[in-house]
């Protein structure tokens, strides 16, 4: 097998080495990885609602949402994430509303039995991880209630073309199959960290190829928006002119760095 094709395996390696190094992180336990406030814009009241979210990691977007009155469902194909995601669950004092299951995203619908959703909530660092986004969105919807709503918010592919340290363009940014990057030690919550699964494969995914695999899957567009910041601080340059929000210096061009979308599945 070529490196991409084994993209699943070393990828679960990468997040099982770093799901306890995050749980232990300063970026985590000091919020990084909660919901964001142009998120909760987005969603609007999510008290009530039933929510799943497919790549939880270690279940801080969630555990936000459980104490805004969600009952919520996080999968992970990470166990150690999954278990993560437990003790910071019950730390909170959610555990009564949330339940955590170990799944690939692909094997999310038989994992939940069938069950579907108000809200399927999912991104921020999610789709660069996945080959095949007609197949991802097909999941979203079998996760998706009649009624309910997908909402993605997501780091803006724009980034993933440009170089970590200059922003030179060095990657095509329509899908060219995965990339295997042989140098990701180390993690983006601890940049210090000692690890030695330090393998990974990445996707480009356009904007329109998101966009188009959502729209396919029959889901009705309501919402999609474009960000000039960005939650996590990709680039050494970036301005925090918020706690935890990240823009480009005032005398560089704006970029689009997240985006979000929000869509219905028809009744
Ligand atoms: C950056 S986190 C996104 C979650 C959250 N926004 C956060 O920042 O904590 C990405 C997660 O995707 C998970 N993941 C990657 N590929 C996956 C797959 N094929 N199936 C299920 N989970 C996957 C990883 O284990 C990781 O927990």
């Amino acid at each position: 097998m070529t490196g991409v094709e084994r993209w699943r395996e070393l990828n679960l390696a990468w997040w099982e080495e770093r799901a306890p190094l995050h749980e232990a992180s300063a970026f985590y336990r000091s919020g990084g990885g909660g919901v964001e406030s142009f998120e909760l814009d987005d969603l609007g009241s999510v008290d009530g609602l039933s929510i799943v979210h497919p790549q939880c990691h270690i279940g801080t977007d969630l555990i936000s949402l459980a104490e805004r009155g969600a009952d919520v469902v996080g999968l992970d194909f990470s166990a150690n994430a999954i278990a993560g995601a437990q003790r910071l669950a019950a730390a909170a004092g959610v555990s009564d509303r949330a339940e955590w299951i170990t799944s690939d995203v692909y094997d999310s619908v038989a994992a939940v039995e069938g069950r579907t959703f108000d809200v399927v909530y999912t991104g921020k660092g999610a789709l660069c991880w996945l080959p095949d986004m007609e197949r991802w969105a097909g999941v979203m919807w079998d996760l998706c209630r009649p009624g309910g709503q997908l909402y993605l918010s997501e780091f803006h592919p724009l980034q993933d073309v440009l170089e970590w340290e200059t922003t030179h363009f060095e990657r095509s940014y329509f899908f060219a199959g995965g990339e295997v990057f042989d140098d990701a030690a180390g993690s983006y919550a601890d940049r210090e960290a000692s690890t030695t699964h330090d393998v990974v494969v990445d996707f480009v995914h356009s904007l329109s190829s998101i966009v188009q695999a959502v729209l396919d899957a029959g889901f009705v567009l309501e919402s999609f928006r474009e960000f000039p910041f960005t939650v996590y601080a990709r680039w050494p340059f970036l301005e925090e002119r918020e706690p935890g929000v990240w823009f480009m210096p005032e005398d560089r061009p704006e970029l689009p760095l997240m985006f979000s979308l929000r869509a219905r599945r028809p009744d």
